[in-house]
């Protein structure tokens, strides 16, 4: 049996370049070895847990988001794409899971502790959003997924769903569940790219991202206005590539083959960022550079994203067969965990009748 691979996005926005380099194209190229069995789905219960009063938001994004998977180079025959909410198992689950795990261990959860702050909640926070580190832990195991391609922002997560498959097989001595490992990117530039205004995420509701979707124009604009280095003024002053968007853009996405492609001065960033240190090096130039890296990267898969966005029937048709086939596997472990626990009463007569 091939070991099962499961991510998720929330569907809150289009796709934006965060996700892309942070866990879209691990997956695109874990589904192209054809190793695993690999699902992605689209967490729109998780999105509603800090988005009750605006179900029409994720509505909206469905496809978009749909369309951004097929655009990155997912493809249906090898990659199950389905929707939460369509399976069940997945509210099923938790609730089992739920007794296994602390109000203190919760409330310790890095990831949670961060988006509390981003969002602003304090006491109000809606119980649905506290406990859906609890939700993510059924979305891994009711697929007994071995490996979860993500960005390290969700790591915390990963530990939970850890813990929880442990006090699971532990409390109902079994072996039912099984323990998930995150695969993170190749490099920290690419596991939290941060914001195009240099802050450290890139994130819809800061208004510092570029998405998939978005065209030649606007994406040059976007590189053009990012927050590079306050203190480098002149051509010729000296500076600093740490916390410079434009390098850990250019961290995150350019390879050898861009610099021969684009450059004649440098063969690599290495050289480029030393010229930037020493002084004489301009932003524009920096930027334009970028700017035909990630165009090479965006092209295509707007290209393809065009191509799929006039048969919406056809996104529709895909995602009613992922949620089947997703429904299968999820409810076969259900089923598992029921038996575990002993609440499979009336599929188990003979405990009763005997
Ligand atoms: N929390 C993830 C995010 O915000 C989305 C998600 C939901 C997920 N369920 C998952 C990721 C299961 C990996 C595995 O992007």
């Amino acid at each position: 049996m091939k070991d099962i691979l499961l991510t998720g996005d929330r569907p809150t926005g289009p796709l934006h370049l965060g996700h892309y380099v942070g866990s879209l194209k691990n997956r695109v190229a874990l589904q192209n070895t054809g190793k695993y069995e690999q699902y992605v789905m689209i967490a729109d219960i998780q999105a509603l847990t800090d988005n009750a009063n605006d179900p029409q938001k994720i509505r909206n994004n469905l496809l978009e988001v749909t369309l951004d998977y097929l655009a990155a180079g997912l493809q249906p025959d090898k990659t199950t794409m389905f929707i939460q909410s369509h399976i069940p198992a997945l509210f099923e689950l938790p609730m089992f899971y739920a007794n296994l795990v602390t109000m203190s261990r919760l409330e310790r959860n890095p990831t949670v502790k961060n988006e509390i702050k981003l969002r602003g909640f304090e006491r109000n926070l809606p119980v649905g959003f506290m406990t859906y580190p609890i939700s993510q832990a059924a979305d891994i195991t009711a697929f007994k997924a071995k490996y979860v391609p993500v960005g390290d922002d969700q790591l915390p997560m990963l530990e939970q769903a850890r813990e929880i498959v442990s006090a699971f097989n532990r409390t109902y001595n079994c072996d039912v569940l099984v323990e998930p490992q995150a695969i993170l990117p190749e490099n920290s530039e690419c596991s939290r790219l941060v914001g195009t205004d240099g802050n450290a995420k890139m994130s819809k509701s800061l208004g510092n991202c570029i998405y998939l979707r978005d065209d030649e124009k606007t994406v040059k604009q976007k590189i053009m206005s990012m927050y590079t280095d306050p203190e480098h003024i002149n051509v010729s002053d000296p500076g600093h590539t740490e916390g410079n968007t434009v390098f850990a853009y250019l961290d995150a996405f350019s390879t050898p083959e861009s610099f021969s492609a684009y450059t004649t001065e440098y063969a690599n960033l290495e050289e480029m960022k030393e010229h930037y240190r020493r002084g004489g090096l301009g932003d524009m130039k920096c930027k334009k550079l970028l700017n035909s890296i990630m165009q090479d990267i965006l092209r295509p898969i707007r290209e393809r994203r065009e191509e799929y966005a006039k048969d919406k029937g056809y996104l529709l048709d895909m995602l009613a067969q992922g949620v089947d086939k997703a429904n299968e596997r999820a409810t076969q472990t259900l089923d598992e965990v029921r038996a575990a626990i002993g609440v499979d009463y009336l599929k188990n007569r003979d405990f009763f009748l005997k």
